[in-house]
């Protein structure tokens, strides 16, 4: 068994354990009501002499001497010693008495007894010096830790009774103090024995002693004696980022907890890549960073009572990962509880891990589980509306088979914000498409369950549909024409949230130039006709009897409209609309109030008027009526 010499680092006084209450308790149940109450004596550690004291007490009660007969040598009466005004103590020098003798003691006012005389034994009535504590600390190499603290009682009469002493220790960052049991004798003198202790942890003890037969005068408490345990590898050696997915673009840490508190580690760090060793020393805690194609790490303290022992992880990624990993919250929306299947194969163990959304790397928490668990209550501090993302892993003697990572919420929350809109090319038919961005994860604050597209038009209410969260874009059909106002909002099972910011879109009326598209075409053809009849008058009777009324009728030349012209064209630019839209894409800004170019407009001449069909014969004006969304 190897030994460590601990050092010891702080020292500070011990709050000394006081009496006081005891002592008032003791009085106010003894003394009569008036009568100054029984005196306490005993005698002080090294310097051997007596004190007495009492309760402090009004002027007119307090002893104004103290009296004191010996026992065992009746060579002279009683002796007196003066109490100093407004003092309840009295010390009687050691010359006054005999060793090992017993004296008879008691207070007087005006030579008159205050209370009746007690008998104090000189030999074991004594208030100890403290035990020493010997700071050369020795611990024991196998966990969990033990150690053996030689220690020597406080010097007293030569021939001295049997002492008793006790000790306590605290660990660094606990307040409270722990009793060793049992409690020790100075005959035979055994070592202060400490076990269960934590490597790479603080450590504080003390000590005091009483004589045997006196129960309640312990003895002054031993200065605090500080030590800390050697270091020893840690158990906890775990991996952050996305060893197993290829490539890997975000750096993969080695991250082991620090065994023990308060005491400062450093740790060296093994690596085997492509069979061949790595060793970096000196490495701060608790992460260092994986080197590429690394096939395993260990993990060892400097300075551990055994420095042969590391901590070993395979970094291989192989084997079954597990499945069906479900996220849910307790009952009480505090706690996540993580449920998994296992793979195929002999796990060694499971490893749970779990980061809040947007923590660094090095802040994964993470759990070693047993292979017979397949779920685990998470123990960590969970806020409601944060996403958790939460890995199982599981841990094969030979590699790492990790399940995809899956984000859990204590308690979802209402999105903040609603995606972002905006335009993609149109369809094919001239229908407006509409694409989004998602909610960052952070903001959606919970799962996406669906979004919700709105659209209101100039006053009218706004229509609203769902859309499925799977969904990234969408065509609007049957929109109606002129100036329309787009959001979205995402939902989670807590509700929905705000919208996101508003598109605005001007739609041109497709439905009518398409209608419109078939009676120019027919008016154009009829121009023709008309031309051909204006030449050749021959076939007039002929045409008069095929063609209906109409068309025979007397046709203002149309080269003299100004209108049908750009009419025409209007009508064929129908399809290069796809390419050039007039279509404007404004974000929040309130409806202009602009007159847009209306291609309608040109309908007014009355050439037109005469030879095209109106917007109620075309049924505009049944498609304008509002329309929803679905
Ligand atoms: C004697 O005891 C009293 C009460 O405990 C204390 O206040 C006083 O200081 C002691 N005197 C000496 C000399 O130790
Ligand atoms: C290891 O122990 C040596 C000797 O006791 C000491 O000098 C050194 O500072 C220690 N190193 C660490 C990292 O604790
Ligand atoms: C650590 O594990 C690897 C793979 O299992 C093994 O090859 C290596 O010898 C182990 N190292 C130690 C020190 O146990
Ligand atoms: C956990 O959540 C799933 C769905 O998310 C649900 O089907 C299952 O009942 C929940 N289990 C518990 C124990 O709440
Ligand atoms: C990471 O963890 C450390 C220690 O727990 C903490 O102080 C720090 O704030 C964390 N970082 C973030 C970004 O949460
Ligand atoms: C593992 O399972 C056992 C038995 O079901 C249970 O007592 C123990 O608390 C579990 N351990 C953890 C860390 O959940
Ligand atoms: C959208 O879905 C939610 C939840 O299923 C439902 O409450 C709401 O009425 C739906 N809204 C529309 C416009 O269908
Ligand atoms: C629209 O979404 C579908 C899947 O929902 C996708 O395949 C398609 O590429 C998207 N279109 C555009 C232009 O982004």
């Amino acid at each position: 068994m190897r030994r460590v010499l601990a050092v010891p680092f702080r020292l500070w006084p011990l709050p000394k354990p006081s009496l006081l209450p005891v002592l008032c308790l003791l009085l106010s149940g003894i003394r009569p009501q008036g009568n100054p109450g029984p005196m306490q004596c005993y005698r002080i550690g090294l310097s051997g002499n007596l004190n007495c004291s009492w309760r402090a007490l009004g002027d007119s009660e307090a002893p104004s001497t103290l009296h004191f007969q010996s026992q065992k040598y009746h060579l002279s009466g009683p002796q007196v010693m003066a109490v100093p005004t407004r003092q309840s103590w009295v010390t009687i020098p050691r010359e006054k008495f005999t060793e090992f003798d017993t004296l008879l003691i008691w207070g007087a006012k005006s030579d008159e007894p205050l209370w009746p005389p007690i008998s104090v034994d000189l030999e074991t009535r004594v208030k100890l010096d403290a035990p020493w504590l010997c700071p050369d600390i020795h611990f024991s190499e196998d966990e969990p830790m033990e150690t053996t603290v030689q220690w020597t009682p406080p010097t007293w009469l030569p021939n001295q009774e049997d002492m008793v002493c006790q000790f306590y220790y605290r660990r660094c960052q606990v307040e409270a103090w722990t009793l060793l049991e049992p409690e020790l004798k100075s005959i035979p003198l055994a070592p202060v024995e400490i076990q269960g202790l934590e490597p790479a942890t603080g450590y504080e003890m003390s000590g005091r002693c009483r004589m045997q037969t006196e129960e309640d005068l312990w003895g002054e408490w031993s200065p605090i004696l500080s030590f800390q345990t050697p270091p020893s590898a840690p158990k906890e050696v775990w991996v952050s980022g996305s060893l197993c997915e290829t490539p890997t673009e975000q750096e993969t840490l080695l991250l082991w907890k620090a065994p023990g508190s308060c005491v400062q580690i450093r740790y060296r760090v093994h690596f085997q890549v492509r069979g061949q060793e790595q060793l970096h020393e000196d490495i701060p805690c608790c992460s260092f960073s994986i080197p590429t194609l690394a096939e395993w790490a260990g993990v060892s303290a400097i300075n551990a009572t055994n420095q042969e022992i590391f901590t070993n992880l395979s970094l291989t990624c192989s084997g079954s990962a597990p499945h069906n990993v479900v996220v849910n919250s307790t009952s009480d929306r505090k706690v996540l509880l993580v449920t998994w299947w296992q793979g195929a194969g002999e796990p060694r163990e499971h490893v749970v891990d779990w980061a809040r959304d947007g923590d660094p790397p090095e802040n994964l928490s993470w759990i070693w589980l047993p292979p017979g668990n397949l779920s685990v209550l998470l123990p960590g501090n969970f806020q409601k509306g944060v996403p958790y993302q939460i890995t199982v892993t599981t841990v094969f003697p030979w590699g790492l088979a990790p399940a995809p990572s899956v984000w859990g919420f204590t308690e979802e929350l209402v999105p903040l914000m609603g995606p972002e809109l905006w335009r993609l090319q149109d369809a094919p038919s001239g229908s407006p498409t509409i694409a989004w961005g998602e909610v960052p994860r952070h903001q959606l604050r919970g799962h996406l369950t669906h979004y919700t597209l709105c659209s209101t038009s100039k006053t009218e209410s706004p229509v609203c549909r769902n859309v499925s969260a799977s969904t990234r874009n969408i065509t609007l059909m049957n929109l109606q024409w002129g100036p329309c106002k787009l959001w979205m909002t995402a939902s989670t099972v807590a509700g929905e949230g705000p919208p996101g910011p508003s598109i605005q879109l001007y739609l041109p009326d497709n439905t009518v130039k398409w209608k419109v598209l078939p009676s120019v075409l027919l008016l154009w053809l009829m121009l023709m006709i008309g031309l051909v009849l204006a030449h050749s008058r021959r076939c007039v009777h002929l045409w008069h009897k095929v063609l209906p009324h109409w068309v025979w009728e007397k046709v203002p030349d149309p080269a003299n409209s100004h209108s049908g012209q750009p009419h025409i064209e209007e009508g064929f630019q129908v399809q290069p609309l796809v390419d050039m839209p007039i279509l404007e894409v404004q974000e929040m800004e309130p409806l202009p109030s602009m007159v847009y170019p209306q291609p309608l407009a040109v309908l007014d001449s009355g050439y037109e008027k005469h030879f095209l069909p109106t917007p109620e014969e075309l049924g505009i004006l049944g498609s304008s009526s509002p329309q929803a969304l679905a």
